[in-house]
């Protein structure tokens, strides 16, 4: 990728991360904090979802990760899973349009089965309107999770050996890298994590492996451009390795 500045008007992005992770923590304690109920504070981070896709765009990201419904949020309350799920249904049915129209193009990661038909049929029809969209793919991590998506890939690969289709002497990190989920897609140059705790949480383990992690103290619902900023200023301020000597790469 050149580092030339385009011709048009439109983003930087000879520096800043081409896909960013979000673990979107702290709903509850944001609710808690104000005396509301915890389907509040998940309500307002659909508000601070809104902002942040927008404000990605804006700053040139390309590739934006979502942690919106983990494989472990099944040990929720049924109410709480029961909000999660509506809200998921009401930001797909209000926000799709806007999102194809801003050139949005949503994928969806994580394991279908088990999922009610509406959900599935929603999220099947997010990810075909958009399709064609190149300014930013949303990549929305929906019971997901990161063991599940490694075992997966596992069991492709071994039911291939069974077979008789592959030598297991071909597997190495490629061939199990692709089949993942969105095997396309570039591993995240930055994770952010908001609400202050620092773990991944069972969230894209296998891409992180050279990922900057950025933790935040801030609540989800509280989120915004300026925070975005933040967290991509730190990642500016980090020297990339990758297990070598260079320097930062970015172009
Ligand atoms: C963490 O807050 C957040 C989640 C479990 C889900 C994230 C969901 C949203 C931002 C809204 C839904 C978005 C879509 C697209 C459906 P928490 O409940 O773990 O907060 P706590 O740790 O403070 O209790």
């Amino acid at each position: 990728m050149s580092n030339a500045a385009p011709a048009t008007e439109g983003p930087d992005r000879s520096d800043g991360p081409l896909h960013v992770a979000i673990i979107m923590d702290g709903n509850g304690r944001w609710a808690a904090a104000r005396g509301l109920p915890r389907a509040e504070g998940h309500r307002r981070g659909v508000e601070a979802l809104r902002r942040v896709v927008r404000a990605a765009s804006e700053l040139g990201i390309l590739h934006l990760t979502i942690f919106s419904f983990s494989a472990e949020n099944w040990s929720r309350p049924a109410s709480e899973i029961g909000d999660l799920f509506g809200l998921l249904r009401r930001f797909i049915r209000n926000d799709l349009a806007t999102l194809h129209r801003d050139g949005v193009r949503v994928r969806v990661i994580g394991e279908r089965a088990g999922l009610e038909p509406d959900i599935c049929a929603l999220l099947n029809e997010a990810e075909e309107l958009t399709r064609a969209n190149t300014r930013l793919n949303l990549i929305v991590a929906f019971n997901y999770g990161s063991r599940q998506e490694i075992a997966n890939a596992a069991q492709r690969l071994a039911r291939e050996v069974a077979e008789g289709r592959r030598d297991p002497s071909s597997i190495d990190a490629d061939a199990l890298g692709q089949y993942l989920d969105a095997p396309d897609i570039p591993d995240p140059d930055l994770i952010i994590r908001t609400s202050g705790e620092q773990r991944l949480s069972n969230f894209l383990m296998w891409q992180a492996a050279y990922s900057e992690l950025v933790f935040v103290p801030i609540h989800w619902p509280d989120f915004d451009k300026a925070a975005l900023e933040g967290a991509i200023a730190e990642y500016a301020r980090r020297e990339r390795r990758f297990g070598g000597l260079a320097a930062k790469t970015g172009s």
